[in-house]
């Protein structure tokens, strides 16, 4: 009931799909090796928010690439598509760190959805998820 199975088998690559789970917007991307490269060349001190925020690691695990994508699966990236100061949907594939830009007011997001520019104080949530299958992700 509160969970979602989400067939990513036809994302392209380079494309993010958005998706509903218990009433939010979730966001799947299948980032290309440049996304993927980027967010790992990015240094932890360089982060606004050092924490993974991801509900399937400890709440202390660090903001790496490793710990925001999925599990031995780096070129996916599942985030809650809600923007983490005032509860804007952020638009995908805008602003300067090529992730989301958030309009209402300013936030920018990189390819791992890690806070980049304020005022948004968090990285985007990561949702409980994981994979069913190869082409299969269950959310919740
Ligand atoms: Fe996104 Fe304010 S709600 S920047």
């Amino acid at each position: 009931l509160s969970s979602t199975e989400v067939d990513i088998g036809q994302i392209q690559e380079g494309q993010i799909v958005t998706v509903k789970w218990r009433g939010k917007p979730v966001f799947v991307w299948n980032r290309t090796p440049k996304d993927i490269e980027e967010a790992r060349a990015t240094q932890l001190s360089a982060l606004l928010d050092p924490v993974a925020r991801n509900a399937n690691l400890p709440a202390d695990a660090p903001a790496t690439d490793e710990n925001r994508a999925a599990k031995d699966q780096e070129k996916w990236l599942v985030v809650i598509g809600i923007c983490t100061h005032l509860g804007c949907v952020p638009i995908g594939h805008m602003g300067e760190y090529d992730g989301w830009f958030c309009p209402c007011h300013g936030s920018e997001y990189d390819s791992a959805g890690r806070v980049r520019r304020g005022p948004a104080p968090e990285n985007l949530a990561i949702p409980p998820y994981h994979f069913v299958s190869d082409t299969k992700i269950s959310i919740g």
